[in-house]
């Protein structure tokens, strides 16, 4: 133990969907690969469930095992969050995480005991997602250094670090019907109550009271973070930064997914079986096939997918379409239309899940029907593939501004509150031929080369990193 005398050692707990796993795993292999020491901690049946899609027993399943082998010092454990692994946690969303909101914090707290006392001589500090409702309750009662690792946009971010503005101006919660314009959140450029995060509606507020409480939970803790990270880019959301930075040490790192120089990892991070569509992409001309994903968390109504799928045939547009078991909020588990996939044949391939960023870096993929799940928004735009824009909850209608309105790298599903077969046909069609495709692919260049040269040696979230790392070690020392 006395050589670890010294040492800083990261604790990191993440967060169990894969929208936060992604980033949270590889920010722990940077973090590592700087010198520290890092306990990496899953809940107990995120690692079944990653034992079960890799088709291996839980033993066997440790997503460090590579990492370790080229010389990092980094562990893995599991926290169980008090249900059977049995229990389905993805239909009971609010029984789920409303325990996490209030009985998990007294396991974390346990844990996190329980590691100091096993190696006193370590620095220890704490790496949690913003998320979380305990981090800053935690680090000060072990007096811990507190980072916070925020996955999604700045302006996310600051719309919900500044929710009192907005309900004093009547935008928290906002009625779901009628648009206003929300001008005066410092660092925020004018936008609609329209693509204000979900949870700020009085629709969604009325139908989940344990994602309002989360939000709050959320953002009292965050204020007393000593650092945090942000998922984007500062070319990309600079004025957004500028101001956060006046609050907070802030540093925007992203894109998390894409860190250069990790060790070799091949360990899948994915909680379903991915199916592998390159063979089939091969034999597709370049930019002809459209993407189709709504993420990991996303459900939705038979008639929605209805829609969709004879939108995608009757565009005669090539497609994937990723349709994860369980998406349907109903919870049947028979997804398709009856006899659909007979009448797709060779037009498209339909799977439980991919690898995302194989499938998008892949020259035969031309566009992408997005939920705009912020990591499937800044993957498309790594490999310059334009968007077609259908956000559900959280920071989806967020994130389809900037790609929409601000960045112009691609178009809405929809015009009207409902889909609609014929308009998703029409829209599909137009956007992945002639100019218009030729234009917002132009556009998803522009913010690709933003996004690469970030991560160059020279490049802001490279800088940032970097910096993040040298003021987090005078602060712990
Ligand atoms: C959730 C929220 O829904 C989202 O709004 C928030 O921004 C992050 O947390 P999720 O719905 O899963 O995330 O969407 P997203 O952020 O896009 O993350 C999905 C991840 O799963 C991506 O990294 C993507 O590469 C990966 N993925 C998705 C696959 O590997 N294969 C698939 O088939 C689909």
């Amino acid at each position: 133990m006395a050589e670890n005398r010294g040492k800083p050692h990261a604790i990191m707990i993440s967060v169990p969907y894969q929208g936060h796993i992604n980033p949270f795993v590889n920010l722990a292999l940077k973090i590592a690969s700087k010198g520290f020491s890092v306990t990496f901690v899953h809940f107990e049946f995120v690692h079944h469930r990653l034992s079960k899609a890799h088709h291996c027993n839980k033993t066997q399943v440790d997503i460090f095992s590579e990492a370790r082998e080229s010389g990092l010092d980094i562990r893995y454990t599991t926290i169980s969050d008090g249900f059977p692994l049995e229990f389905n946690r993805d239909a009971n969303y609010d029984e789920f995480w409303g325990k996490v909101l209030r009985e998990f914090p007294a396991r974390v707290d346990e844990f996190v005991r329980k590691t100091i006392e096993s190696d006193p001589y370590l620095l220890h500090f704490l790496v949690a997602d913003t998320v979380f409702s305990w981090p800053a309750t935690v680090a000060e009662k072990y007096n811990l250094v507190n980072v916070s690792l925020w996955t999604e946009p700045a302006l996310v971010f600051s719309l919900a670090y500044h929710l009192d503005l907005l309900r004093e101006n009547g935008h928290f919660p906002c009625k779901d019907n009628i648009h206003e314009e929300v001008n005066y959140v410092p660092g925020v450029k004018s936008m609609s109550t329209r693509d204000l995060i979900s949870v700020m509606r009085e629709s969604e507020q009325r139908n989940s009271y344990t994602m309002l409480e989360s939000l709050f939970l959320a953002f009292e803790q965050v204020r007393k973070a000593d650092f945090l990270l942000h998922n984007t880019v500062h070319e990309l959301e600079a004025e957004t930064l500028s101001i956060l930075n006046k609050y907070q040490p802030n540093y925007a790192i992203g894109p998390i997914n894409f860190f250069k120089n990790l060790p070799t990892y091949t360990v899948s991070k994915s909680l379903w079986s991915e199916s592998d569509c390159t063979e089939w992409l091969e034999s597709k001309p370049p930019g002809s096939v459209l993407y189709v994903s709504f993420g990991s968390f996303v459900h939705t109504s038979r008639q929605e997918i209805e829609e969709i799928a004879y939108g995608l045939l009757l565009s005669e547009v090539h497609f994937i379409w990723v349709v994860r078991e369980g998406i349907l909020s109903s919870g049947d588990t028979n997804t398709m239309p009856d006899g659909y996939e007979d009448e797709v044949k060779d037009k498209g391939l339909i799977i439980p899940w991919s690898n995302q960023i194989r499938v998008l870096s892949n020259p035969a993929i031309g566009g992408f029907l997005t939920h705009n799940g912020w990591n499937s928004t800044i993957e498309s735009l790594w490999c310059g593939v334009p968007m077609i824009c259908y956000p559900f909850l959280f920071d989806q209608p967020t994130n389809r501004k900037l790609v929409v309105d601000d960045w112009k790298c691609g178009i809405n599903l929809c015009d009207g509150t409902s889909v609609d077969r014929k308009e998703v046909a029409e829209k599909i069609k137009s956007f992945m031929s002639g100019a218009a495709s030729k234009r917002f692919r132009q556009e998803a260049n522009k913010v690709k080369t933003i996004l690469h040269h970030a991560l160059e040696v020279d490049g802001s979230s490279e800088k940032n990193f970097d910096q993040f790392i040298k003021d987090l070690t005078e602060k712990i020392h």
